[in-house]
């Protein structure tokens, strides 16, 4: 062991967060599935307003993000006072985690929730604490079941990556009444536009209701501004101000600003992803499973798909065939679900290519 500086306890037990980057050569054509990024890309409205934001370079922006924040405040039907903007959604959920736990802390997420819950948890130096799933569901007992004393966050995405599936309002509400009025409540709704369910709510009347519950969104998804790195919370007062006080103060640049307030305006565009995705979603799915395939059912803009456990023909080797057409999709052993790959939901005719490239996988047909 050496004898310079070493990080805190918990820092080099945590697993570094790898994305869904391609890894493939630049000028392959490459279909990439592999981070439920939007099928059809950004607004041209948002791509003109950063091209348009470009001569302000030399300018500090907004640290406080006045008019993306009006905007989302009328979109939303929101109180501008709740929203805080950060560099996507990951940034606020870590101050989030920052500004509620630490050392001997324990933070709650659901087993296979979304995978930088544990990571924010190793972090601050808090335990993280998964609650097991029934059917790659959250179980709002299982969760309850993980709470004591030292609790102070629980972190769920409604609806969750990778497992596609979503908690209902009432059961939401079930959960908040059940915590004790310590624990900050996190709901994570980067998927919330794609879901259509009637007994679904991203969580804005939670947190209205309660002094612990705050709601955590993104552009990155339906708005298809993923490298721009935009997200937006809605939380109690006392939240925001925590989170205002430990944020860097410049913390979204002024083109992401532009770009994403550019993209609210749209939603013309907003809608046609959304149409994208409920149209090629089923198509998908049943496809899949004309090949044998297990799909959970989906409420987001991917879907999780289940190989046999069998020499070949496991998810392993679905991978990399797909991968050697130029098809990225995502290995889910960092989830502990080593026999399923997760899909984002792409164009038609993007999907018909990995339906035709899994068939020939499926046939046993050179690939
Ligand atoms: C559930 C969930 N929350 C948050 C994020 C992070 O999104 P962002 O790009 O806003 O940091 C993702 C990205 O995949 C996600 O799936």
């Amino acid at each position: 062991m050496g004898t310079g500086p070493r990080p805190r306890p918990g820092v080099l037990d945590i697993d570094k967060y790898v994305g869904g980057g391609s890894g493939l050569d630049d000028d392959a054509r490459v279909i990439n599935i592999a981070s439920n990024e939007s099928a059809l890309g950004p607004s041209p409205l948002a791509v003109e307003a950063y091209r348009a934001a470009s001569d302000r370079m030399h300018v500090y922006p907004d640290g406080d993000s006045l008019r993306l924040r009006q905007r989302l405040a009328e979109q939303h039907q929101l109180d501008i006072d709740g929203i805080v903007c950060g560099a996507g959604s990951d940034e606020l959920l870590t101050l989030l985690g920052r500004a509620y736990a630490g050392p001997g802390d324990e933070i709650v997420y659901s087993a296979h929730g979304f995978l930088m819950y544990s990571i924010i948890a190793r972090s601050v130096g808090a335990l993280p604490v998964a609650a097991p799933e029934w059917a790659l569901t959250t179980d709002v007992d299982a969760v309850l079941a993980k709470v004591n004393e030292r609790t102070r966050v629980v972190y769920l995405a409604n609806p969750n990556n990778p497992t596609g599936s979503y908690v209902t309002s009432s059961e939401m509400a079930r959960l908040q009444s059940a915590l004790p009025d310590r624990v900050l409540l996190v709901l994570d709704a980067a998927y919330a536009e794609f879901i259509h369910a009637s007994d679904y709510d991203p969580g804005g009347a939670l947190v209205a209701a309660h002094d612990n519950v705050v709601m955590v969104r993104t552009f990155s998804k339906v708005y298809g501004l993923a490298a721009l790195r935009v997200g937006w919370l809605y939380g109690p007062a006392a939240v925001v101000d925590a989170v205002n006080r430990i944020r860097s103060p410049f913390n979204l640049s002024t083109p992401a600003q532009a770009a994403a307030g550019a993209a609210l305006e749209d939603e013309a565009h907003r809608d046609r992803a959304i149409a994208n995705n409920d149209t090629v979603r089923p198509w998908f799915t049943a496809r899949l499973e004309d090949l044998g395939l297990i799909v959970n059912p989906s409420v987001g803009n991917f879907v999780l798909v289940q190989f046999p456990d069998s020499d070949g023909q496991d998810a392993a080797a679905a991978f990399g065939a797909l991968r050697q057409r130029g098809i990225l999709t995502r290995r889910m052993g960092a989830y502990g679900l080593p026999t399923w790959l997760r899909m984002s939901i792409g164009s038609e005719v993007d999907m018909a290519q990995v339906v035709e490239t899994l068939a020939e996988f499926r046939s046993g047909h050179d690939v």
